[in-house]
């Protein structure tokens, strides 16, 4: 296998650096780099992550919208409180969360009511544990402590953000051109997903979620999490022994939100 060491030593840093190094530091970096380089002449292919995987496990934030051709540096995690509440995956896990903040934020300042606007602020904190599929996870994974209502229009907001609605306003994303390509068609059970939510009584609730799902940044808005904490209160049912050690069927995925580098 042929290496081209001056490609190699950019990987180490400056000169300086460089110099600075230990032996058998150099020499376990160079053997890294041969993995890596070896690895990818094996697969044929660049890519380190699965675009699927969550933002917690390497994947890259949905906003950024491209296939993950380089490891990730991964933010050193805080050990979470033994007996999480929400607010504390906000902080410890879903932070900066900008994305579901703003998107909350906006169906507060439109009058929207208060499950909506906590639908709006749950409806893609489950892309820090899995990305795929992220609607019926996320439905999932929050049903045992919201209301019906609030995990129905989670779970279709997915297939929802792929077809207008006009009557209020809804129009195909700009960002979805860039994720999926000018091309794109969504898959069969997408479509027909749609096509029930469509018909359903609550198709509203789950429509207002895209209605608010804003992708672009907005500098003008400024987003915190404490206007929420009070619908959080009403309207999500905190258990006493922590989220994750509750014994809920969907215990495990707020673990695994807890513990993602544990190996087993
Ligand atoms: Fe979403
Ligand atoms: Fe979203």
């Amino acid at each position: 296998m042929e290496i081209d060491r001056r490609v190699f030593l950019a990987t180490l840093g400056s000169t300086a650096v460089i110099n600075a190094m230990p032996d058998e530091e150099k020499a376990e970096a160079l053997e890294h780099y041969m993995t890596h380089k070896l690895d990818e002449q094996t697969t044929g292919n660049e890519l380190v992550i699965r675009r699927g995987s969550g933002d917690l496990f390497g994947s890259q934030p949905q906003s950024a919208g491209e296939p993950v051709r380089a490891p990730r540096a991964l933010k050193q995690l805080e050990r979470m409180p033994e007996k999480p509440t929400l607010v504390d995956f906000f902080t410890y896990r879903f932070a900066p969360a900008t994305h579901v903040l703003q998107s909350a934020t906006d169906a507060m300042k439109k009058g929207e009511k208060e499950e909506t606007i906590l639908a709006c602020l749950m409806h893609d904190v489950v892309l820090n544990l899995i990305k795929v599929d992220h609607g019926w996870w996320g439905a999932q994974m929050i049903e045992p402590y919201v209301s019906e209502k609030v995990s129905w229009a989670i779970r279709h907001h997915q297939a929802l953000r792929f077809y207008p609605d006009e009557s209020v306003g809804y129009h195909y994303p700009e960002q979805y051109i860039r994720i999926f390509g000018k091309e794109y068609v969504p898959e069969p059970y997408i479509k027909k997903t749609y096509e029930y939510a469509r018909n359903h009584k609550w198709y509203m609730e789950a429509r207002m979620i895209t209605v608010h799902d804003l992708y672009a940044f907005q500098p003008d808005m400024k987003v915190s999490l404490d206007p929420f904490i009070d619908i959080i209160g009403r309207h999500f049912k905190q258990p006493k022994e922590g989220l994750g050690f509750d014994g809920s069927p969907t215990a495990h995925m707020w673990r695994s939100m807890i513990f993602p580098d544990h190996p087993l």
